[in-house]
């Protein structure tokens, strides 16, 4: 264990109580103390409004007071035991992904941007490749390919390593080796205390098996240590079709789901999607075969409906995540629900869609909007899969049978919006789940990466999870700054 000792002088500097400036310069101010005075910045410079636009969505765009850029865990260390001793509130943003506002970001107070922590490194004789917490994807495929191996994660390359992999991640190769966070061999972790650990099956194995899942209730994660496996070149793409053809799809998104036990190489992603600048409401399959195998059999009732484009290749992991992802700089919202693999809620989530978009034109001041539907498998396989390699904390394996995930995904460029498509984002799910629980196919589980602030995550991955959650959260933070400093994010006090 390392304490960084850096901060200890600052104590003496610090009032009592009663500030005498807005206690968020405060916060900045005594950041300014340290030895990390240059890696402060304010909103008077071109590097803040570069940090702060680099947030995917836009209504996550919050102004802190200041934002500070750690280039180690050494500097993290620092950061986090000198916030730690102020009353300060703070944030922790790597890849900003996350949709809703004040997750990894905060106005009147400091944001922590890991983005320049951004390095891959193959260590070949361990066959692990040590990510830093600011990466994107993206480029952990690109430089792990010339090895000839590559890592489960984002299935859109600019997605960040940290949120998605301690959120659980869905890649394509789940069905192969388990969710994202399943793979993680080792985290380095700066504790509120400033203490840098590894946790590991050996070292904090508590600490550890939390993380898989549990997100920001424990510490700041410095390094991920990630088993990787053979890159193959696969056959993937996005394949759009007319949305007449929605029954058949549905037919072949269930029976595809109740068979990815039989090939765990092959993956689907069904979107439906209405933008308000061509006016389509259009189905797209992104359909991923993670062997260099052209039409394979388990695709076979996709493959038998008619398309109007198709991108089907051969190609890299790299190459095909970065076909797939949204536009930056919108407004969204996301909400998600899971559910037995059943036709008839997916034909219900599939009305909900083309019922919202006229809900949606009727008020709408955008100029540009959409509404995407997005349905994944998430059948018993991915948490065996899971249980196979030791576990995490999401719960699933006590489900028996195959689900399907619903995410609604709305986007929209004007602000005076917000209140509008908040709102139809919270409903369409609501209105999902009554249908659902009318049928007896509900579910409980929520998947935190995808889930709105309305939602709560942490709360369906079982009493006894969120129990070990707690108790982890204490041991690692027991004054509880991960709770009540970093407001942002999913919170097991907030369960
Ligand atoms: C276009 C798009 C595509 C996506 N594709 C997929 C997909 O294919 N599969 C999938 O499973 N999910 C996907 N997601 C969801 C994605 O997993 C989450 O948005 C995830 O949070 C992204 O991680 P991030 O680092 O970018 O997030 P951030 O918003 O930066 O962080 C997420 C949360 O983690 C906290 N945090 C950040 N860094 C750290 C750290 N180092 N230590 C501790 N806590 C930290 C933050 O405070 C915040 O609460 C997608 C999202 C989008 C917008
Ligand atoms: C930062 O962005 C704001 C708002 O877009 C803009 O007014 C300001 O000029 C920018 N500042 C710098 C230094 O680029
Ligand atoms: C890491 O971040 C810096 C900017 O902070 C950027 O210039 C660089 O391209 C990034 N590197 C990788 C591997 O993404
Ligand atoms: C687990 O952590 C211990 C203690 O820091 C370290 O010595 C060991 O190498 C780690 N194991 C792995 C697999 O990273
Ligand atoms: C196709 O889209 C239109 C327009 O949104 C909608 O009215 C129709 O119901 C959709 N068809 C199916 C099969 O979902
Ligand atoms: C798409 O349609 C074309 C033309 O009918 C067909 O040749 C092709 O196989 C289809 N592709 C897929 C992936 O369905
Ligand atoms: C992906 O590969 C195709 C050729 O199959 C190429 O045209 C395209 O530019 C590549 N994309 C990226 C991002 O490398």
């Amino acid at each position: 264990m390392k304490v960084s000792t850096a901060a200890a002088p600052l104590l003496s500097i610090l009032p009592e109580a009663n500030f005498l400036v807005d206690p968020a310069d405060f916060c900045c101010t005594a950041l300014q103390a340290t030895s990390l005075r240059d890696q402060v910045i304010y909103p008077t410079s071109a590097a803040y409004n570069d940090s702060v636009s680099v947030t995917f969505a836009a209504n996550a765009r919050l102004s802190p007071s200041c934002i500070v850029q750690p280039h180690s865990a050494e500097d993290v260390s620092i950061v986090i035991s000198t916030l730690a001793q102020t009353p300060c509130q703070f944030a922790v943003r790597s890849g900003g992904h996350t949709t809703w506002p004040g997750a990894a970001s905060i106005e009147q107070g400091v944001t922590i941007d890991l983005s320049t922590m951004n390095d891959t490194t193959y260590h070949e004789d361990k066959g692990v490749a040590s990510v830093l917490p600011g990466a994107r994807w993206q480029s952990v495929y690109q430089t792990l390919e010339p090895y000839g191996v590559t890592v489960p994660g984002g299935r859109s390359g600019a997605v960040g390593v940290s949120g998605f992999l301690i959120g659980g991640g869905n890649s394509f190769y789940t069905a192969r080796v388990g969710f994202a966070c399943d793979n993680v061999e080792n985290f380095e972790v700066v504790l509120a205390s400033g203490a840098i650990v590894n946790a590991n099956r050996t070292s904090h194995p508590d600490l550890y098996q939390a993380l898989k899942g549990g997100s920001i209730n424990f510490g700041i994660v410095t390094k991920y240590d990630l088993k990787t496996f053979r890159h193959e070149t696969l056959w993937g793409g996005l394949i759009t079709y007319d949305n007449s053809t929605t029954d058949q799809q549905i037919d072949a998104g269930v029976d595809f789901t109740n068979n990815i036990h039989n090939d765990p190489y092959a993956s689907w992603i069904g979107m439906w999607g209405y933008n308000s600048v061509t006016g389509q409401n259009a189905m797209f399959n992104a359909l991923e075969y993670t062997k260099p195998v052209a039409y394979a059999d388990a695709f076979a009732e996709f493959l038998k409906i008619p398309n109007t484009t198709s991108t089907m290749r051969f190609a890299s992991i790299y190459n095909l995540t970065m076909e797939l992802g949204q536009t930056p700089g919108y407004r969204y919202i996301y909400t998600t629900g899971t559910y037995r693999n059943d036709a008839t809620v997916v034909r219900k989530a599939i009305d909900l869609h083309n019922n919202y978009i006229e809900k949606a034109k009727a008020d709408v001041k955008s100029d540009y909007w959409a509404i995407d539907t997005m349905v994944q498998p998430w059948p018993k396989l991915f948490s065996q899969r899971s249980v196979e390699k030791g576990g995490n904390v999401l719960g699933l394996e006590r489900f028996d049978e195959n689900l399907i995930q619903l995410l609604f995904d709305f986007s929209w460029d004007n602000q005076d919006d917000d209140a509008l498509f908040y709102r139809l984002g919270e409903s369409i799910l609501e209105e999902l789940d009554d249908f659902a629980k009318s049928i007896g196919a509900d579910n409980e589980y929520v998947y935190l990466n995808y889930a709105d602030k309305s939602q709560n995550p942490l709360k369906s991955y079982g009493k006894e999870n969120v129990e070990f959650i707690s108790r982890v959260a204490k041991q690692y933070d027991p004054d509880g700054v991960f709770q009540v400093q970093i407001p942002g994010g999913f919170k097991i006090s907030e369960v």
